[in-house]
């Protein structure tokens, strides 16, 4: 299984955080106050867009004084129970093990949703009260009028977007250490559509390099929008995949600006590339083919209809797999793949222009048109490809990916029969390689 490389450079130490200074001096200031017996406040809370080390921040804290965390994601657990288990806990003075600190950590804070969650928020706000050891939350949006009370009881940490130099830095590290070739200016792409988000451009990154080896600026600038960042579809996928929640499942697939049918698309060819189990993959089918018929019937009636397809696209695809039901169930990481259509296009788009510059350099070099060149001679240097390389490559000026491209053709259909028509053999008289032979001169 590959690592996400989110995980793999999430840094473990404060030191290794990128940017965030301001709020790295907080977080040392505060920790340090309670270390010293006398803390300046008993909570903090980070709050900042997504992406922006918040999470990162915390565990490093944590990592860099040494203190055991006790973490609780207030969205995910979203039960009372839970809340006054970490509340419990923190009650307790010292430790079973030794000396060793504690930091509280409720990540998430904003996920709460007070209407389900009843009681949740004074259980929190209780722990606050309580606490022998410092409390450290995140949020992405504290403005919730639901959240005042727990506003009030805490010291709020602005964690701003990362700049575009700490980006660079990063996503470089990461290129280096995976050998993956890297175009500067795809980096430059990848930052700028990131919008200092670096879980984004991590994930990014990673999606390309896998899906295609490299990553290259045209590669990035096709599938990365600016400013239509909700468009991104490997994000959209893994969250539907990745949700424990049908509510967040749904929401993926409503906040999602990927049009519906390739979404479908999208979930349809990394069904099976997500879920081990036969039976899960079954039930997630079963969903998208529901989902399929409420699309269709959306369009041709009422658009009333689109909401069952989110239902079922979304949470029905989601809750697919069962073992999400257990306390220990863990989001797998997997790499996701494009679908079939969506390659296919690429590529063929990709092979022709990269035909098409060859083909413009032997027709500089022969002084004649690109038409002429394709249907006379481009054959020709394709099996002359195949027994000198490097003359050819040299005379024209090829890059390497076009003499790549000249030796992945040299099998096919064109070359062969080339091949055969100017050895003269008396296989190019048989009709079937005749006939042949005439379409290739025609297209
Ligand atoms: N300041 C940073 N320096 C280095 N890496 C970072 C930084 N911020 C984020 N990252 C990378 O991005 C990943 C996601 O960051 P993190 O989970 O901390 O974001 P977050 O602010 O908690 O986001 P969310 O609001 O969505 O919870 C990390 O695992 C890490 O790899
Ligand atoms: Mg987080």
């Amino acid at each position: 299984m590959t690592v996400p490389w989110v995980v793999k450079y999430r840094p473990r130490t404060l030191d290794e955080v990128e940017n965030q200074e301001d709020v790295k001096d907080e977080l040392r200031g505060w920790i340090e106050s309670w270390l010293k017996g006398k803390p300046t406040t008993n909570a903090v809370l980070l709050y900042g867009p997504p992406g922006t080390g918040k999470t990162t921040l915390a565990l490093a804290l944590a990592n860099s004084y040494g203190l055991e965390l006790i973490e609780m994601n207030a969205s995910d657990s979203r039960n009372l129970s839970s809340i006054r288990g970490v509340a419990e806990r923190a009650s307790i003075t010292g430790s079973l093990f030794g000396e060793k600190g504690k930091l509280i950590f409720l990540d998430e804070v904003d996920g709460i949703q007070p209407k389900q969650d009843y009681g949740a928020i004074s259980a929190m706000l209780e722990v606050l009260k309580n606490t022998k050891f410092p409390v450290i939350m995140a949020a992405n949006d504290p403005w919730n009028p639901n959240l005042r009370d727990l506003r009030n009881a805490v010291k709020m940490i602005e964690v701003k977007r990362l700049g575009k130099i700490a980006l660079r830095r990063l996503l470089k590290r990461i290129c280096t250490n995976e050998k993956v070739k890297c175009e500067d200016k795809a980096i430059d792409a990848l930052i700028e559509a990131s919008d200092g988000d670096a879980r984004y451009s991590i994930n990014f990154l990673q999606s390309i390099a896998e899906g295609y080896g490299e990553v290259t600026e045209k590669l990035v600038s096709e599938l990365v929008k600016r400013k239509e960042r909700e468009l991104d579809p490997f994000e959209t996928i893994r969250n539907v995949f990745w949700a424990r929640f049908g509510w967040q499942a749904k929401q993926a697939v409503s906040n999602s600006q990927v049009e519906y049918d390739l979404l479908m698309r999208w979930i349809s060819e990394n069904i099976p590339v997500q879920y081990d189990s036969i039976y899960d993959v079954w039930r997630a089918y079963d969903a998208l083919a529901r989902a399929s018929i409420f699309l269709t019937r959306a369009k041709l009636s009422s658009w009333d209809m689109l909401s069952y397809t989110f239902d079922l696209m979304g949470p029905g695809v989601a809750m697919a797999e069962i073992g999400k039901k257990s306390q220990t169930w863990k989001a797998k990481w997997k790499k996701y793949q494009f679908p079939t259509l969506v390659q296919q296009l690429y590529r063929s788009k990709k092979t022709r222009e990269i035909r098409d510059e060859i083909i413009g350099k032997i027709g500089r070099k022969l002084h004649s048109s690109s038409s002429k060149v394709y249907n006379d001679v481009f054959p020709l240097f394709v099996v002359i490809a195949s027994a000198d390389k490097e003359s050819i490559q040299k005379s024209l000026g090829l890059t390497q990916e076009e003499i790549d491209f000249m030796e992945s053709i040299q099998g096919s259909q064109v070359s062969e029969e080339t091949r055969e028509r100017s050895a003269g053999t008396s296989r190019s008289s048989s009709t079937r390689s005749s006939t042949r032979s005439s379409r290739t001169r025609k297209s």
